[in-house]
């Protein structure tokens, strides 16, 4: 079932689902269409108090949400032993850096409106946007060599340790949604969590692999290498 190629055509319509609903909300907010053009679905759209802050906290959300989909595919492909779910892993990937890349466009254009010297300010005032700022770069090189391309050119165990970065970029995600809540942490610390449990699982894997790997006796060589230097002392 996993291997369907459908499915992952409805995979990748479900992760562009959000975004959907979100520009159906943002159109009729803005007055782009009238709602009776959406069927009446985006009515209560018009009740939407600041726009700017929904959009930001709505990409802010996917965006972490997406960071912690991609993360948690190689533990369920493992503890479910369901290897074909790596199929999706690049995809959620991908998204995260998407809804990151728009929540970063939403704060740059309509917030700040291009302003070098606003966003400077805000940057000042508001130092969590840094770590936002920093999850965000770190997705970059991981979007970008992410195709079969870049896996061939930097071949598999560099492509690899340039991924992790993506554990840097999820903790810098948590540490920017902590840092920006003023009362109620519980998603942060929900979110914070989730990204722990993710991260300790593969501490833990990696830790028994290496544990087996030392305590495997070395084979010792039955034959020389080299036959001309057989004789040598
Ligand atoms: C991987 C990158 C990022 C992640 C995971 C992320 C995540 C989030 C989350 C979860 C929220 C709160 C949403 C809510 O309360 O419902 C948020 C809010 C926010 N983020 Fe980000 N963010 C990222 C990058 C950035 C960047 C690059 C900027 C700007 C340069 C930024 C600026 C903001 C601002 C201004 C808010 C609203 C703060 C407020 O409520 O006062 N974020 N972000």
């Amino acid at each position: 079932m996993l291997r369907k190629s459908w499915l992952k055509v409805v995979v990748w319509l479900l992760c562009l689902a959000p975004f959907a609903w979100l520009a159906g909300r943002a159109a009729v907010v803005f007055g782009l269409i009238q709602p009776e053009a959406l069927g009446g679905f985006f009515n209560h759209g018009q009740v939407i108090a600041n726009p700017l802050e929904y959009i930001t906290h709505f990409t802010g959300d996917w965006t972490i949400r997406f960071l912690v989909f991609t993360l948690a595919v190689t533990p369920l492909r493992k503890l479910l032993r369901l290897p074909d779910l790596i199929r999706f892993r690049r995809m959620f990937g991908l998204f995260a850096f998407f809804y990151g890349s728009c929540h970063f466009l939403t704060w740059l254009w309509l917030d700040k409106l291009f302003d070098l010297g606003e966003m400077l300010k805000d940057v000042g005032k508001r130092p969590f946007i840094t770590a936002g700022f920093a999850a965000l770069v770190l997705m970059l090189p991981l979007a970008v060599t992410s195709t079969a391309g870049w896996i061939r050119r930097l071949g598999g165990k560099r492509w690899r340790a340039l991924h992790r970065l993506v554990y840097l970029s999820a903790i810098a995600g948590v540490v920017h949604y902590y840092w920006l809540v003023k009362a109620d942490i519980r998603l942060p610390v929900f979110y914070g969590a989730l990204v722990a449990v993710l991260l300790l699982y593969r501490a833990v894997v990696w830790t028994i692999a290496e544990y087996g790997r030392r305590a495997t006796p070395v084979k010792p060589r039955t034959a020389p290498l080299r036959p001309e230097r057989a004789n040598q002392p």
